[in-house]
C-alpha cells in the first residue's frame, strides 16, 4: 500500500474515533462491528445489484425463457435430481413452450434450441461466434489437454487439426485412395452375414439358409473395420477370424468406444462448478478414464512401432491413414504432428465414425421390418440400378436415392445423440430477438428438431417419401438447412460428411441387397418392438431373420 493512501486510511479512522470514542470507546468498537457487519455487505451487494441492474439495462434483449436459475449454482441442483438429463431440457422447454430455452448450469448459460430457424441462426449468421468448444473433463482426458479437432476450443491447435484433416486425411483424393480398403470391408460385411446362415443351415435340420442376425453388432463391427482398415490397415488387433466376424480384441474396443461417446459432453455436473471436479460425483470420469485405457491397450502401440519404422527407414512409402499422419511435414521439413497428437486424433476419428452409421442402419431396417413394402421399394430399386449379378458398389450409391432417403429419415427420427456438439460463443450476440451471453453453450436439439412437429407431419412416422420432395436425396445425407441434424454445417461442422455418407449408405444397401430381411419366425412377434432406451438406442439390438438372395459366388471374398 503507497503511503498516500494509508494516510487518508489513517485519516479516516481518526475522524470516525473522534466523533464517538471521546463518549465512549465501547460503542466506538460496536459501531466499528457494525460497519464489518452490515454496512460493509451491504455496500457489496448494492454494488452487485447495481452493476447487474446497469448490464441488464445495457442487455436490450431478454435471455432466452426458461426457470430460475438458483445463486452460485443456477439450475445445477435440478439437472442432478433430473435424469436422463437430456429429457429434463426437453421437458423444460415444452413447458416454457418454447423452441430456444436458457438453463444457467453454474455460471454456464445452457441455450438448447429445436428451430431450423433458430438453429441457422446460430450456424450460418453467427458460425463465427458460435465456433468453439466447452472445455469439460471428459473431452480433456480423451484429446490429451486438446490435441485433436473435434473437442478443442476455437483457437490455433483446432486450427491445425481441422487443416490437417480437411487436406490430409478426408480430402475427395485421399479418400479415392482408400476406396479399396473400404470395399474389402463392404465384402467382408456381407461375407460375415452370409457364414453366419451357412453355419446354421449345416447345424439345422430344416436345412433352412437363413438364420437371426444381431444387426447392431454386425453394423457395429462394419463400422469398426472400415477405420481400422483405412486406419491401421488391418481389420483385426489380434489373430482374427476365419469367418471375418469379430474377435474378443474388436469386441472391447467398440465396446469401449461407444461406453465413451455415451459421457462425451453429458452434462457432467463437475464441468459446471470446477470447485466439484476432484469430486467425480456422476462418475463420468471414472467411466471415460477405463474405455479410454482399453482403447489406448489397442491403438498405441500400433502407432508407436509405426512411428518408430519411420524412424528407422523400415517405412518409406504412405498406405494407410497412420503413415499419412505421420509423413505430413511442416514448412521446415520436420514432422508437423507428434505422436500425442496423432494417437488422439485417431481415438477422435473412431469416436467420430463407429456410432452414426450403425445406429442409422440398425434403426432403419428396424423400422423398415414394420413397413415391408419400404424394404421391398429399397430392393427393387437396388436390383434395378445395380442388378443381381453384382454387389452395390460406393458409385451406385448417389442412383439409389430411395434408400438415401431411408438413411436420411433413421438419423432424422434416431439421432444417435440427444444433442449436436455444443457450439461455445466467443462473444456476445442477440439471436432471434434474445439476449446470448459470451461462453453460452449452445446446443442444437437432435431431437427437438428431427421431432419437430411443426416441421415435420407426424415426425414419429417414419416415411422416406418425405425425403424424395424437392429431390433431397441429391445432398446425400447432409442437411444444410439444419431441419434435423446430421452434420451441421459452417466452421464447426463434420469433417466426415462424405465419408460418413458412403459408409452409412454403402452398410445399409449391402444389408438390404445381399439379404432377404424378415421378422424372426420364432418369437411370437409380428412387429419389432421399436420402443428406445434413454440412451436413444433401440432397447434390444435388433434381431432380425436374413436369407441369401445373391448368387453364392458374390459372398466369397
Ligand atoms: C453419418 C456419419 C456422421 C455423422 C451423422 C456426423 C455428425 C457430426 C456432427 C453432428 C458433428 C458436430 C457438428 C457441429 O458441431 O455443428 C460432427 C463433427 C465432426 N465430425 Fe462427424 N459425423 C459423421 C461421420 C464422421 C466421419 C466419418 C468423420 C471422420 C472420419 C467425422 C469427423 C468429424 C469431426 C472431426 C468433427 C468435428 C469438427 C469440428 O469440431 O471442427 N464425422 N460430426
Amino acid at each position: 500500500m503507497s503511503s498516500a493512501s494509508s494516510l487518508s486510511f489513517n485519516q479516516w479512522r481518526i475522524d470516525v474515533h473522534d466523533d464517538h470514542s471521546a463518549t465512549s470507546p465501547l460503542r466506538a468498537s460496536k459501531f466499528l462491528t457494525f460497519l464489518q457487519l452490515v454496512l460493509l455487505p451491504a455496500t457489496v451487494l448494492i454494488f452487485i445489484f447495481l452493476s447487474k441492474t446497469l448490464m441488464k439495462s445495457k442487455r436490450v434483449a431478454p435471455l432466452p425463457p426458461g426457470p430460475k436459475p438458483w445463486p452460485i449454482v443456477g439450475n445445477l441442483p435440478e439437472l442432478f435430481k433430473n435424469k436422463p438429463r437430456y429429457k429434463w431440457l426437453h421437458r423444460l422447454m415444452k413447458e416454457f413452450n418454447t423452441e430456444i430455452a436458457c438453463i444457467r448450469l453454474g455460471r454456464v448459460h445452457v441455450i438448447p434450441v429445436a428451430s431450423p430457424e433458430i438453429s441457422m441462426e446460430f450456424l450460418k449468421k453467427y458460425d463465427a461466434v458460435f465456433a468453439s468448444r466447452p472445455i469439460t473433463v471428459t473431452t480433456n482426458m480423451f484429446s490429451n489437454g486438446f490435441l485433436t479437432a473435434g473437442v478443442s476450443p476455437w483457437g490455433d491447435q483446432w486450427k491445425k487439426m481441422r487443416r490437417v484433416l480437411t487436406s490430409e486425411i478426408l480430402s475427395p483424393a485421399r479418400l479415392k485412395w482408400l476406396l479399396a480398403k473400404r470395399n474389402e470391408e463392404a465384402d467382408n460385411l456381407v461375407r460375415v452375414i452370409y457364414n453366419m446362415c451357412k453355419g446354421s443351415a449345416i447345424s439345422d435340420t430344416c436345412s433352412t439358409s437363413g438364420t437371426v442376425v444381431d444387426v447392431r453388432t454386425v453394423s457395429q463391427h462394419f463400422t469398426g473395420n472400415v477405420m481400422r482398415r483405412m486406419i491401421f490397415n488391418k481389420r483385426y488387433y489380434g489373430k482374427g477370424r476365419e469367418d471375418g466376424g469379430p474377435c474378443f480384441e474388436e469386441q472391447e474396443h467398440i465396446q469401449a468406444l461407444f461406453a465413451m461417446l455415451l459421457y462425451v459432453y453429458a452434462f457432467c455436473v463437475s464441468d459446471y462448478m470446477s470447485i466439484l471436479k476432484p469430486f467425480d460425483l456422476d462418475g463420468h470420469e471414472k467411466v471415460v478414464r477405463n474405455a479410454l485405457k482399453v482403447i489406448k491397450k489397442y491403438e498405441d502401440p500400433i502407432v508407436d512401432e509405426r512411428v518408430q519404422m519411420w524412424k528407422e527407414g523400415k517405412r518409406t512409402e504412405p498406405e494407410d491413414l497412420l503413415d499419412i499422419f505421420i509423413s505430413i511435414k511442416d514448412d521446415d521439413g520436420n514432422p508437423l504432428l507428434s505422436t500425442e497428437e496423432i494417437k488422439a486424433q485417431i481415438t477422435e476419428l473412431l469416436l467420430a465414425t463407429v456410432d452414426n452409421p450403425s445406429n442409422a442402419a440398425e434403426w432403419a431396417l428396424a423400422e423398415m421390418l414394420n413397413q415391408p413394402e419400404q424394404i421391398q421399394k429399397a430392393v427393387e430399386e437396388i436390383d434395378r440400378v445395380v442388378g443381381k449379378e453384382r454387389l452395390v458398389q460406393e458409385s451406385d450409391l448417389p442412383k439409389l436415392p430411395y434408400v438415401t432417403a431411408c438413411a436420411r429419415e433413421a438419423l432424422r427420427i434416431h439421432s444417435i445423440a440427444p444433442f449436436n456438439l455444443p457450439h461455445v460463443s466467443t462473444a456476445e450476440v442477440t439471436v432471434a430477438g434474445y439476449f446470448i451471453p459470451k461462453g453460452s453453450q449452445v446446443l442444437l436439439s437432435r431431437l427437438g428438431l428431427g421431432r419437430n412437429p411443426r416441421v415435420w407431419e407426424e415426425p414419429l412416422r417414419f416415411d422416406p417419401e418425405r425425403h424424395l420432395k424437392d429431390n433431397l436425396c441429391e445432398l446425400g445425407l447432409a442437411e444444410p438447412e439444419l431441419r434435423f441434424i446430421t452434420f451441421t454445417r459452417g466452421r464447426r461442422g463434420c469433417m466426415g460428411g462424405t465419408l460418413g455418407t458412403l459408409i452409412t449408405l454403402m452398410l445399409l444397401a449391402r444389408l438390404l441387397q445381399g439379404f432377404k430381411w424378415s421378422i424372426p419366425p420364432n418369437n411370437n412377434m409380428e412387429k419389432i418392438d421399436l420402443t428406445e432406451n434413454d440412451q436413444l438406442f433401440l432397447a434390444e439390438p435388433l434381431q432380425a431373420y436374413a436369407e441369401p438372395r445373391l448368387p453364392p459366388h458374390l459372398y466369397q471374398p
